[in-house]
């Protein structure tokens, strides 16, 4: 493989090519076709944009690589102890370079809704959707989300405090193919997200799956047996519920996610 080919590129014609139909990699031996000549015709043929290249901010391509050397989760928390507010936040996590998922996004997918909103939501990860638009929650799990809260009341553009919601996830780059979050990347992310939830000061979270359940909780019990259970983070009531992606394929779940917005709801208007 030509070896300065830009990482965007070369994901975005991997895509491409899936986009076509293709579903596996054939030939014994790799070949180097990056060896065609210049004037070869797909070089002069019109050819679709690398899609991912194409939005990439300018911040990412200028950064220095990391220091090989540096602890990423000490680099992090010291970052994020840093910023003083979230405008700062969002700077620190954009110019955090220990993260591969950075390399492959088109962009950091910080938060939306509401920072004063008294409920906080943590998600997983961006999708590709979240990816294209750069923000949280605005796909078909997104939707549902918002459909979940609506029913009791509450909204990511509601201004109302008691009512507004305010949305993050555990990491704000889209890893490739949807894949899990691994280990590493969580923990890497964790200070960025700690910080994140210290700045906005909601006085609930809710945790939004198994991935932010298990990273925040530090727990490897299921979301299933998690889920509906207050439990205390950051000195605040925080509530597992189910991942509206989960809902979406299991929806059956769906009445255990009822019971848990009732009961969120019952525990929002206990507030001072
Ligand atoms: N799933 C998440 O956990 N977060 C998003 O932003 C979108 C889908």
């Amino acid at each position: 493989m030509q070896e300065n080919l830009d990482w965007h590129a070369a994901r975005a014609a991997l895509e491409w090519q899936i986009e076509l139909g293709a579903t596996e990699c054939i030939g014994d031996a790799p070949s180097d076709s990056y060896a065609v000549p210049a004037e070869a015709p797909w070089k002069t043929r019109a050819s679709p944009a690398p899609r991912r290249s194409a939005a990439r901010p300018a911040a990412q391509a200028a950064a220095p690589p990391p220091d090989p050397a540096a602890d990423p989760v000490a680099v992090a928390r010291a970052a994020a102890s840093a910023a003083a507010d979230l405008d700062a936040l969002r700077a620190a996590m954009a110019a955090f370079e220990h993260c591969e998922l950075k390399k492959g996004a088109r962009n950091l997918v910080f938060s939306d809704g509401q920072p004063a909103a008294r409920l906080m939501i943590v998600g997983e990860a961006p999708g590709r959707e979240e990816d294209r638009q750069g923000k949280p929650f605005v796909g078909r799990a997104g939707q549902l989300l918002d459909r979940m809260f609506a029913a009791i009341g509450m909204g990511r553009d509601t201004p109302d405090p008691a009512r507004a919601l305010y949305i993050t996830n555990m990491l704000p780059w889209n890893p490739p193919g949807n894949r899990d979050p691994s280990a590493q990347e969580l923990a890497m992310m964790r200070p960025f997200v700690e910080r994140h939830i210290e700045l906005a000061d909601p006085q609930v979270l809710v945790l939004m799956g198994r991935i932010s359940t298990g990273a925040l909780l530090d727990t490897r019990e299921g979301i299933t047996r998690l889920r509906g259970q207050w439990r205390t983070l950051m000195g605040r009531p925080c509530l597992p519920m189910l991942h509206p992606a989960y809902l979406l394929r299991t929806p059956a779940a769906k009445r255990h996610a009822w019971a848990d917005l009732l009961s969120l709801q019952a525990r929002m208007r206990e507030l001072p």
